[in-house]
């Protein structure tokens, strides 16, 4: 069984991409199953930055297969932009499939996000990145969606926007928002309509064969596992699973194939947008990690809020998402802090729990219980083994692996390429 999948354990941004990037070069396909460009991953090498948010971190290895499965939804324009700025970095020799099943965003759908929002009062808006993620899920549960399939059947997708903008120019009349025309939308996305077809095949179908084959398949997340529609941190979340159960239903494979996760997690913890965060703290510490992490939204720019690492949150994603590695990332960020701190339960109402409550009443209450553990000074941006990173260092990620009851597979001490240390091969 040769398939890993990479979750991100916490809010996203967790460094997913890079460890993708990194896996892939053993893989024969890395594949996106859920959500779209309100992802953003950054991937350095050979002294460039590339900021991914729809095209799976395999597009750079031209032997990879990189497949934007049926559970994502894709913005056309913003994957055109995508192929653009590779084509401009001269990445112009890869593999690309995009399922006929999976979903498209359109103009409406981002001015429904924005409409959505502004509709909630200030404590309960999301904050979502207003890509349209969110209203192009609806369309799908109303069954009012489009479909890659349809929309490469220029006739289909013609009369598809035609009835749905028909319905909710309706709703942005009412709420006195620009209507949007038909034909105008039609106009501009019939080009990427031509330009994304020949990318269009049945991808359930091609990872089958590929995993039936023996080859390896990587399934590479987006987002955090708290940001999981049904196991997250609800309503702060975002409208898909980003987790490894997820995996067989939004990509048409057999659930028989996965069983090798790899949880991704940061040394210590960031959320964007809206919603409790128990081990979030701001003084000059978070500045500082804020500032050498560069802690900043790679799709909204926004200022990521941070806090202390959470094995409460570890624990709950195991559970959720069978995590069987860790991969510890910017573990060089915390480098120069004299006391770092580790949540290891919450207090709610003066007793000690040890699990995510469901009402997010209940989870605004909760307090964190931490553990201290002694920093380090030491530069270890050049470390190549785990025996070479100073003691603290060492007692900080066992501590972490014991509290979370995952095996370290993975740590990172920077962000190029070469700076990802291995203990343990996932897929083998
Ligand atoms: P949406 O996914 O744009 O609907 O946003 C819902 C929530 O998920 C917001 O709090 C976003 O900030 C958050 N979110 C969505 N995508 C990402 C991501 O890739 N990284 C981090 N947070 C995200
Ligand atoms: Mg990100």
């Amino acid at each position: 069984m040769n398939s890993v999948v990479v979750v991100g354990t916490q809010w996203g941004d967790e460094g997913k991409g890079k460890i993708t990037d990194f896996l892939a070069k053993e893989a024969d396909a890395v594949v996106r199953f859920q959500g779209g460009n309100n992802a953003g991953h950054t991937i350095v090498f050979d002294n460039k930055k590339y900021a991914l948010h729809l095209i799976p971190s395999g597009i750079f290895r031209k032997d990879t297969v990189n497949v934007l499965a049926n559970g994502m939804v894709i913005n056309p324009k913003a994957l055109m932009k995508e192929l653009e700025m590779l084509n401009n970095g001269g990445i112009t020799d890869f593999h690309l499939a995009i399922s006929d099943r999976a979903h498209i965003v359109l103009p409406y759908h981002i001015q429904l996000d924005g409409l959505f929002e502004d509709l909630k009062s200030g404590s309960k808006k999301v904050g979502t990145t207003n890509k349209g993620i969110g209203p192009t899920y609806n369309d799908k549960s109303a069954r009012i969606g489009i479909r890659v399939c349809d929309f490469i059947d220029l006739e289909v997708f013609e009369d598809k926007l035609n009835d749905n903008l028909n319905y909710y120019n309706k709703l942005f009349k009412l709420f006195g928002k620009p209507l949007i025309e038909a034909s105008e939308v039609f106009n501009e996305y019939k080009e990427y309509s031509k330009q994304m077809k020949q990318y269009v095949e049945d991808t359930g179908l091609l990872l089958n064969t590929m995993l039936d084959e023996g080859k390896k398949v990587l399934f590479e997340g987006a987002q955090g596992a708290l940001l999981c529609l049904d196991h997250g941190t609800y309503p702060f979340v975002t409208s898909s699973s980003p987790t490894a159960a997820s995996v067989p239903l939004n990509t048409g494979i057999s659930p028989k194939y996965i069983n090798k996760i790899l949880g991704v997690t940061k040394a210590y913890s960031t959320r964007v947008g809206s919603g409790h965060f128990v081990t979030e703290f701001e003084n000059d510490v978070a500045k500082r990690i804020r500032d050498v992490g560069h802690e900043y939204g790679t799709t909204t720019g926004r200022p990521r809020r941070i806090g202390w690492i959470d094995t409460v949150v570890l624990r709950h994603t195991k559970r959720i998402s069978g995590i069987t590695g860790l991969s510890v990332m910017l573990l060089d960020v915390l480098t120069g802090i004299e006391t770092l701190k580790m949540c290891v339960a919450y207090k709610l109402d003066g007793e000690i729990i040890d699990y995510i409550p469901a009402s997010i009443k209940d989870f605004e209450r909760c307090e964190p219980i931490y553990i201290e553990l002694e920093g380090w000074t030491e530069d270890i941006t050049q470390t190549t083994s785990f025996s070479d990173l100073p003691l603290n260092t060492q007692n900080y990620l066992n501590k972490v692996s014991e509290l979370s009851n995952i095996e370290l597979a993975i740590f990172s001490v920077g962000p190029d390429r070469t700076q990802t240390v291995v203990l343990k091969d996932m897929f083998n």
